[in-house]
């Protein structure tokens, strides 16, 4: 197993945002996380990449122990994560905010450089390169994102939401660079609303509610999942309460 999540379960005071989350996941495997939003998905996430410490449970990757391991060793290791609000240099150029991910394994400026100006390529900036990160549209912002992940070099990437925001055509191209990047042999966990994505890409979807996993399942079949469709009808019930 490429990573192993055992029992994961992290409390915000007596608030218990995530419990008993259990993951195996083989290399080479896209596996689709989804859920209403506050089902605990990032909470997760940032605990498979050790911006969060899990308040119990185990986490082994590639075998070796990272359950309280920082987030630079989980980087280290090969686990690249994207944020549900990027963080991007914004006077930076495309290029220079790539190249920041370059540099966890090409310490030398020059060769992070060409390291760099390949993935900006393989994630179809070439043209924008030189342009600062703050003139990107949506698209640009999320494979700018993905790229920046790309240049750590990682075994697996989790991708929170980052397609969010995109339209109809932006969303197929943004499916066809996850297949590239998971024939490069990366292992993939996809956050994402977006059924038509998780439809498309994952072999195996895990199904959060308040914290706790409630389905997991091919994904044909979990779309049709009585507790799936009731917690996300459930969610677009109280959305309509407050309005
Ligand atoms: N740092 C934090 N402090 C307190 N509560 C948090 C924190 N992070 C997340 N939560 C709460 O944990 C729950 C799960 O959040 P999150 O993992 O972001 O959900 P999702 O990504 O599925 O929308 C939510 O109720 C959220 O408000
Ligand atoms: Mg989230």
């Amino acid at each position: 197993m490429l990573l192993e999540a055992h029992q994961v379960s992290r409390a915000f005071g007596s608030f218990l945002a995530l419990s008993g989350a259990e993951l195996e996941l083989a290399e080479g495997e896209i596996v689709g996380l989804i859920g209403p939003n506050g089902a605990g998905k990032s909470t997760f996430f940032n605990c498979l990449s050790g911006d969060l410490q899990p308040t119990s449970g185990r986490i082994l990757f590639a075998g070796s122990e990272v359950t309280r391991a920082t987030p630079e060793a989980h980087a280290r290791l090969g686990i690249g994560r994207t944020f549900q609000v990027p963080a991007t240099f914004e006077e930076m150029s495309i290029l220079d905010n790539v190249m920041v991910g370059a540099f966890l394994r090409h310490p030398a400026r020059g060769e992070a450089r060409e390291a760099a100006r390949r993935i900006v390529e393989f994630a179809g900036l070439d043209r924008l390169r030189d342009q600062p990160a703050r003139s990107l549209g949506t698209p640009g912002r999320k494979r700018l994102e993905i790229a920046r992940v790309l240049a750590s070099e990682p075994r697996l990437i989790l991708l929170d939401e980052a397609l969010a925001g995109l339209n109809p055509v932006e969303i197929q191209e943004a499916i066809a660079l996850v297949r590239r990047i998971h024939a490069r042999g990366i292992t993939l966990v996809i956050v994402e609303h977006i059924m038509e994505v998780i439809l498309s890409l994952t072999g195996r979807v895990l199904v959060f509610n308040q914290g706790r996993t409630i389905a997991s399942g091919k994904p044909r079949d979990i779309v049709d999942h009585p507790a799936v469709i009731e917690a996300y009808l459930g969610q677009r019930r109280q959305r309509r309460r407050r309005e």
